[in-house]
């Protein structure tokens, strides 16, 4: 089973990243061959600045590491460090129809929001479709947001198969029937329910962009400010809880599940203010970054180390997509 999945490095890694995309990434590394990256070229729809955009990359490679990706274990690497990715982008869009696009979940969340998209951020999906197709992955761990675009991934590989193998058949992808199999793999997404969407400080979704994020690597000041922050109703002290909102909704992500029942507990009970409870998720919060907190201080101070990491990623994740971008050059008439 190959795994494969990638976060963008448009700013600091939250706890929507952690639970939703990499905690999963990290469990995943012993299952199966697992490719993680750093999408530094989706980043540039958000990253205006060089500068700025060198150190995002190199941030999101250090949280990778600090949080618990083993390179001995699974390739870390760069996404541009892999031009031929941007090869398949090109050949994927001349088979993707436009209308797929045009409705494209966080596509037209950024335009409601008011962003004024341009050719990247509208074509986005179908560089995230390239990524997951030139290494052949079967598994693409995500939260909920990306769903739709590891699903778009799948549809336009079957596109491209019908359109450029001949005899090959939707229904028998892999060609165990007797059919030629397809140049692309059929990839699949994998989500976990309890945190497919981890919801912000306001009760949205978490999102960087959002300005709700609580960040993993935040200084212990900022950290409580934003715990503290949580948006929290009127109950008062002595009532129970409803048992939702950002607050409860967090304490259930991060309680380990050993804790969760004694907690949820206290909450329905009453006699308790929000207060106590935004410092237990701090204590939770500490309890379990600290740690990974601490490693990426370390990374941090050794430059070298990360860039050993990762050349020698990109080099392991070249060679698995040297077979694949070949044969799709082959299958259009490019090589
Ligand atoms: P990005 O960088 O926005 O997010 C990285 C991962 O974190 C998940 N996530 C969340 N999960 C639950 N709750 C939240 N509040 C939350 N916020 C973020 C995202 O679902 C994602 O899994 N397009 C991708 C990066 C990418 C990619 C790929 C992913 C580029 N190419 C190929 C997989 C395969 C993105 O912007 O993720």
């Amino acid at each position: 089973m190959r795994i494969l999945s990638g976060v963008q490095s448009s700013g600091r890694l939250h706890l929507g990243n952690y639970y939703g995309a990499l905690r999963q990434f990290i469990e995943l590394q012993h299952e199966g061959e697992a490719l993680y990256f750093i999408a530094n070229l989706h980043a540039l729809t958000t990253v205006r600045d060089a500068a700025l955009a060198r150190e995002l990359t190199r941030e999101t490679a250090v949280a990778y590491l600090a949080l618990g990706l083993d390179p001995k274990k699974a390739v870390l690497f760069r996404q541009s460090d892999i031009p031929e990715v941007l090869d398949l982008y090109w050949v994927l869009g001349t088979v993707v129809p436009m209308s797929n696009l045009e409705r494209a979940h966080s596509y037209k969340d950024k335009l409601a929001r008011g962003v004024a998209a341009d050719f990247g951020l509208f074509a986005y999906p179908v560089l995230m479709a390239a990524d997951i197709l030139l290494y052949g992955a079967d598994v693409v761990p995500v939260g909920r947001d990306q769903v739709q675009h590891v699903e778009f991934a799948r549809d336009w590989a079957t596109k491209f198969n019908v359109t450029y193998v001949k005899g090959y058949e939707p229904a028998d992808p892999t060609g165990a029937g007797g059919h030629p199999p397809g140049v692309l793999k059929l990839p699949r997404f994998r989500l976990r329910d309890e945190t497919a969407v981890v919801p912000g400080i306001d009760g949205q979704k978490m999102s960087k962009s959002y300005g709700n994020a609580i960040d993993l690597f935040a200084d212990d000041k900022e950290t409580k400010k934003r715990i503290m922050g949580i948006k929290t109703d009127s109950t008062p002290v002595e009532a129970p809880k409803p048992p939702e909102g950002p607050l409860y909704d967090l304490l259930k992500v991060m309680a380990p599940p050993a804790e969760w029942p004694a907690i949820e507990a206290e909450w329905r009970a009453g006699g308790k203010g929000y207060g106590d409870f935004k410092k237990r998720l701090l204590d939770l919060f500490h309890a379990t970054f600290d740690d990974a907190r601490k490693r990426r201080s370390e990374l941090l101070a050794d430059p070298g180390e990360v860039d050993r990491v990762l050349d020698a990623g990109a080099k392991r994740a070249r060679e698995l997509a040297a077979p694949i971008a070949k044969s799709v050059r082959r299958a259009v008439g490019l090589g």
